[in-house]
């Protein structure tokens, strides 16, 4: 039935297309990586009220801005190659509980959300209860932006944001809110979601210590961009330095 709603199987077909990315640019090994969308708006009001095909799963803590929100999420232990494949055999389509306490998937296998689930949904639900309209997550493990994550002057979020800045023109504009830093948590914990949601009062993009990145925003296209470009002036901080000399920078 979802797959007669054009409107939403073309994002799905955009979800697909990105996931295409993080796979040939290198950044999901394995099952690396994460996607969510809130796909509310896209549902017709029959799809809404689709049945669950589960039982509800709890959350770690109340989505109070998302209850009865719809959003695409990829499974956990997916391959973002096989979701580009497949995004519905690889991901499924959950609603918030009219609480926000719990989840069901509605559609159309029972694929078990990402383990990231605390941190997208923390995030989803911050940036609309601070009215941004806001309707994607991405999280990604780009091998060059997690290289610096390893070296501790680069992480303070001043040092790491005029860095990237200076490699290329394009990335002030591209990324204007600028870095946040998260320091080391482990990967699908409360605290790096309640870590995450602190650095997005300020940034729309955010490092995760020695694991990868997370990027908010209203269009999951524009949210690769984002990291694209980071990654591009990454590799001419690395590139200039492999060369033997340190970039000029703007
Ligand atoms: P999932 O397979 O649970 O989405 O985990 C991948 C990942 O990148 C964890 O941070
Ligand atoms: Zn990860």
């Amino acid at each position: 039935m979802i797959r007669d709603n054009e409107k939403l199987m073309a994002e799905i077909g955009r979800i697909a297309e990105v996931a295409g990315y993080l796979w040939t640019r290198g950044w999901a090994e394995r099952n690396g990586g994460n996607i969510s969308v809130n796909i509310t708006d896209l549902m017709s009001e029959e799809e809404k009220e689709l049945p669950a095909i589960c039982e509800p799963y709890p959350l770690l803590a109340a989505m109070t801005g998302l209850c009865g929100h719809i959003f695409y999420v990829t499974g956990t232990g997916k391959r973002m190659r096989y979701v580009a494949q497949d995004p519905l055999g690889n991901g499924s389509i959950i609603r918030i509980a009219p609480d926000g306490a719990s989840f069901e998937i509605i559609a159309e296998q029972e694929i078990p959300p990402t383990s990231e689930l605390p941190s997208h949904l923390m995030m989803h639900n911050y940036l609309r209860s601070s009215g941004r309209d806001n309707k994607v997550v991405l999280h990604t493990h780009p091998t060059d932006l997690i290289g610096l994550t390893h070296c501790k002057p680069f992480l303070n979020s001043e040092t790491i944001t005029r860095l990237l800045w200076s490699m290329i023109p394009e990335c002030r504009i591209i990324v204007p809110k600028g870095i946040g830093i998260v320091p080391y948590e482990i990967p699908g914990t409360l605290a790096l979601a309640l870590a995450t949601i602190r650095q997005l009062e300020k940034h729309d993009v955010v490092f995760w210590e020695k694991h990868g990145i997370l990027a908010v925003g209203e269009d999951l296209v524009e949210c690769f961009d984002t990291i694209d470009t980071l990654s591009k002036s990454a590799q001419i901080f690395f590139s200039a330095r492999m060369a033997g000399y340190e970039p000029e920078g703007m």
